[in-house]
């Protein structure tokens, strides 16, 4: 039971765990990782193995003992993690082993400073966040079972389809092996898939936004190809090694992103694979006839890495869609668009003039965070209510 002591104490302890920085983060990962090694089937081991821990979790709980004392700010930020997790499948009892290396953590980089008092408020304070969290993730599991085709953990999958895109993305088509319906979801939102590389020594889980209107019956999604010093582990073996009729397992569609029917022009905007939530929006609009303006705004590197060209050409049949595309890279051999405006050079909305309809459209956004940001300032330069921006980031969530 948290008390007010307990909430002064958590809030007196925040330039503590500000001033520690990543070397909490470093610390609490390696200690979790050699106590329970089993986790490191869900946690992104490329991340710890590059130094890109996520900070995200120990951001959270400094938000957190930040507005303990108004827990309603933090709302969207634990809708948003919630559905994250439940596309991992995190279980209530997970969440004990987290704390006890949190409060372990804080423990052993500041032992002075964590008295038995303060690890009491901690204590307290912890297992009030997780049961907010563990609430919501069994509302969404239950929620899920409950819905047609709906299911919870894990559920095999076969690769029926695999198609090249472009020249890094490739789209794939999964079926379920018991060959029962498959749950819906909104036009924006990703699935865990769970694979095991042979690269790899654990059982990977990635998070891939829909890019087909629901069908009741498959999921497809579209893969970039993740080059690097070291290549991406989950996408180069989607690419390379999974082939049709091999098993995957996947968790059921998730996400706080997506499409929201409010009977008024839509803009869509995307940059490079960040264009997969969009064409499921697209394909949504254009079963739906959607009947006012759907704009869809895209940039990428070259015509060799532009997906979907032709898809849209076919969709505008079915919407009254404005479609414009920024190569940044363009060459005389390029064949002219399927459809729409092609432009040069990064993504600039004033090119549009008044075609952008400003004044009352929905704007969603999907891309490199660099991207959003410069997208989000112009939007708001042109007057565009920060309300009315919506935008996904293939990653831990950031600010914009
Ligand atoms: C909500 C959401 C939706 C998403 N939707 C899509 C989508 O529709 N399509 C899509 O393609 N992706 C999508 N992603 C991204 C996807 O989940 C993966 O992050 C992406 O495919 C890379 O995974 P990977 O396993 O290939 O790379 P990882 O192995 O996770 O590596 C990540 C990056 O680090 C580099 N790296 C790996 N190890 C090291 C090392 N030791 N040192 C230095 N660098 C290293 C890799 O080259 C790679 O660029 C989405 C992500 C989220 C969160
Ligand atoms: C109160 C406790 C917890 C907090 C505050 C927390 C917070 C977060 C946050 C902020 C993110 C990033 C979400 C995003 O923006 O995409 C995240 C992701 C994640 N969380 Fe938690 N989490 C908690 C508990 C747990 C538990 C118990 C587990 C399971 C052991 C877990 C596993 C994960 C994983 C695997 C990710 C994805 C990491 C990545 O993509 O790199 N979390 N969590």
């Amino acid at each position: 039971m948290l008390t007010t002591s307990h909430i002064t104490i958590v809030k007196s302890t925040i330039p503590l765990l500000e001033s520690a920085g990543s070397k909490i983060t470093e610390h609490f990962y390696q200690r979790m990782f050699s106590h329970n090694p089993e986790l490191k089937h869900i946690f992104n081991m490329s991340h710890q193995s590059s130094g890109r821990q996520s900070v995200a979790l120990f951001n959270a709980v400094a938000a957190y003992a930040q507005h303990i004392d108004n827990l309603p700010v933090l709302q969207a930020a634990v809708e948003r993690i919630a559905q994250k997790h439940t596309s991992f499948n995190i279980q209530p009892d997970q969440y004990a082993i987290v704390g006890h290396h949190l409060i372990h953590t804080l423990k052993e980089l500041a032992p002075d400073a964590f008295t038995t008092e303060v690890e009491e408020a901690w204590v307290a304070a912890y297992q009030q966040l997780a049961n907010i969290f563990i609430q919501r993730e069994a509302e969404i599991y239950q929620k899920n079972m409950a819905s047609t085709g709906g299911w919870e953990g894990a559920r095999r999958f076969r690769l029926l389809e695999k198609k090249q895109e472009s020249e890094q993305v490739q789209s794939l088509v999964f079926a379920p092996i018991d060959q029962q319906p498959v749950a819906s979801y909104r036009p924006g939102q990703y699935l865990g898939i769970r694979v095991q590389p042979s690269r790899s020594e654990y059982q990977e889980i990635r998070q891939y936004s829909l890019s087909d209107a629901p069908n009741g019956k498959t999921y497809r999604i579209s893969v970039k190809r993740e080059q690097g010093d070291i290549d991406g582990l989950v996408s180069n073996y989607l690419h390379d090694e999974l082939q049709v009729n091999d098993e995957v397992e996947l968790f059921t569609p998730a996400g706080d992103f997506f499409f929201e029917d409010r009977n008024k022009p839509v803009v869509l905007i995307s940059a490079g694979v960040g264009l997969t939530p969009m064409m499921a929006t697209l394909e949504t609009l254009a079963k739906a006839h959607y009947t006012h303006g759907v704009t869809y705004l895209h940039a990428c590197e070259n015509q060799a890495q532009h997906s979907f060209d032709q898809r849209i050409k076919a969709l505008s049949a079915n919407l009254n869609l404005s479609a414009h595309t920024w190569y940044n890279h363009v060459s005389e051999t390029d064949a002219p668009l399927s459809a729409g405006q092609r432009h040069t050079g990064l993504m600039q909305l004033a090119e549009l003039g008044d075609a952008l309809p400003v004044a009352d459209a929905d704007f969603y956004l999907c891309g490199p965070v660099g991207f959003m940001g410069f997208i989000k300032a112009q939007l708001l330069e042109l007057g565009v209510a920060d309300s009315r921006i919506h935008y996904e980031v293939f990653g831990p969530h950031s600010d914009l």
